[in-house]
């Protein structure tokens, strides 16, 4: 029986990537709708990309919402500098056709979770965590009917990606994602910890191209334009494709692994602001609220991701 999912998230080519993913694994997953949220770019491009993501994957009945356009209560932080000015630089795109909905994200999550039997929809937000944070705040009787969410976000042991201390998604809106933390709903969390094990290379990325199809292309172009931060900032030989291990983990969990911990996020300080406080040798008495991964098999994960994208 697939699995009932709402992906949140801000495209960006990683996002573009776990978009293609999903929408190429009907047995295991049937994705209810995609809600965009503002993060790596505005929210006037991220539900652009969002769009331009399911035209490029023939799946033009998903319905995509847009969210919200700031954090909760920050000034929006952008990410140009790694996704580029559209959020999906690479190769040229057309504007997308297929519609956006009318309806705000935030009312599509809390409808959906109040229309489906409770515990049958999980959430995969894959950006700054405001969407999921507004819907609980405006609709609490919703959260427990969360089956689960499976999220990108945070960083202990590889310590942060936009400051010393914070992951990107986690530090646009820490105080959404302490709602989500403290929520009680089981979370499943994919770090920097993990992602930066799943770095392309060129013979991966020369996977994607050989499938010989426009998406294939598309995400080796995506990559090759995505990877030139990351190479740059970390030396490293690749880029992590981050989101993509979201959606991989519910096709196949085995790939990764982790530990069910607690973790806190930092909302007050300058210095550590996004932190996810991870507490990994299980030293305070905090409840253990998160499956923190820290291990894939990164081999598992491209192979995959090439066999999935093949289909489309
Ligand atoms: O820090 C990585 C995360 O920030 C990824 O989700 C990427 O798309 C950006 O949103
Ligand atoms: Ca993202």
């Amino acid at each position: 029986m697939p699995r009932k999912i709402i992906i949140d998230t801000d495209p960006g080519q990683d996002d573009a990537v776990a978009i293609l993913l999903a929408l190429a694994s009907p047995e295991e997953m049937t994705v209810l709708g995609i809600t965009a949220v503002a993060g790596n770019v505005p929210l006037p491009l991220t539900q652009k990309n969002a769009r331009i993501v399911c035209e490029l994957a023939g799946k033009v009945d998903v319905p995509v919402f847009a969210g919200c356009d700031a954090p909760i209560k920050r000034k929006l932080v952008t990410a140009e500098h790694v996704h580029g000015k559209t959020g999906l630089d690479g190769p040229p795109m057309a504007d997308p056709v297929m519609p956006l909905q009318s309806q705000h994200a935030v009312d599509f999550i809390v409808e959906t979770l109040r229309r489906e039997p409770a515990g049958t929809v999980t959430l995969c937000p894959l950006g700054p965590l405001t969407n999921i944070a507004v819907a609980f705040q405006k609709a609490p009787d919703i959260v427990a009917r969360v089956q689960e969410i499976v999220l990108m976000g945070g960083a202990y042991f590889e310590v942060g990606n936009i400051t010393p201390a914070a992951e990107f998604n986690i530090y646009v809106d820490p105080e959404a994602a302490e709602i989500v933390f403290k929520s009680g709903v089981p979370l499943v969390v994919m770090p920097l910890d993990v992602t930066h094990k799943a770095l392309t290379s060129k013979a991966r990325v020369d996977a994607f191209r050989h499938l010989g199809t426009q998406v294939g292309d598309m995400v080796a172009a995506w990559t090759d334009f995505f990877e030139r931060f990351d190479v740059a900032k970390y030396g490293s030989q690749g880029a992590p494709l981050h989101d993509p291990c979201v959606i991989a983990y519910l096709i196949k969990p085995d790939l990764f692994s982790g530990r069910h911990i607690n973790v806190a996020i930092e909302t007050h300080s300058d210095l550590t602001l996004g932190m996810t406080v991870a507490d990994w040798w299980g030293v305070t008495d905090r409840p253990k609220n998160a499956m923190f991964m820290g291990g894939v098999d990164a081999d598992g994960f491209y192979a995959l991701l090439t066999e999935r994208l093949a289909r489309l």
